[in-house]
């Protein structure tokens, strides 16, 4: 009898030894697949960045985009820049083919002070709310200069082209400008993963 009941007992024992064996695989496992996710998620967007963004040279371009960005230097020309002598100047081209330029707008109280693409692109879908913009192209020109690096927009104009993106359902390319070189992105989104959105106010 007290030779059963120690079988039975060292029978439970090692049951309990085998669950949790099973239990620290099937931990293990779970671990390496939540571990080989997060790495995928970096890759993911590591080749997304590389391949959406572009350094091309302004003369490999099509004529389209050619003119598009002589449109945008000649915009600079006429900022209104006192204050950092930076001028800036964007072109939007909207898909029925218009285009809209403008230009940063200084001011004395100098955080009222507007950079190119937001008075560009918010001056185009003030005139056209229907059309879809299609395309930025940015420059700038400093000492009288264009500027060798290619022009980026801050962070505020970045948000704004978020924003249109998600107003016409289509993405905003953007062709940020040097002298001779030029940084081509397809989306504006991919200049500003995790953009605040409409999706979480509502
Ligand atoms: N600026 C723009 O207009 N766009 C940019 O992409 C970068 C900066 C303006 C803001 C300010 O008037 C001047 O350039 C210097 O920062």
């Amino acid at each position: 009898m007290e030779a059963q009941m120690a079988n039975t007992l060292e029978q439970r024992r090692d049951d309990l030894r085998n669950t949790r064996k099973r239990n620290i695989k099937i931990e293990l496992v779970q671990f390496c697949i939540a571990l080989g996710l997060h790495y995928l998620c970096i890759l993911e967007f590591a080749l997304k960045y590389a391949m959406s963004i572009r350094r091309l040279e302004i003369k490999n371009l099509t004529k389209d985009r050619q003119s598009l960005v002589e449109l945008a230097r000649r915009a600079a020309l006429s900022a209104y820049a006192p204050y950092s002598g930076f001028k800036v100047g964007a072109a939007v081209l909207m898909s029925d083919g218009t285009v809209y330029t403008g230009n940063n707008q200084e001011n004395a109280a100098y955080g009222q002070s507007v950079c190119a693409e937001r008075v560009a692109l918010l001056y185009a879908q003030a005139q056209k709310p229907g059309v879809a913009p299609e395309a930025v192209a940015i420059a700038a020109i400093e000492n009288g200069c264009l500027t060798t690096s290619p022009v980026t927009p801050c962070g505020a104009c970045r948000q704004v082209f978020a924003e249109t993106e998600q107003r016409y359902g289509r993405p905003v390319e953007i062709l940020m400008t040097g002298e001779d070189v030029i940084l081509s992105a397809d989306s504006a989104s991919d200049l500003l993963p995790c953009a605040f959105s409409s999706d979480t106010i509502k």
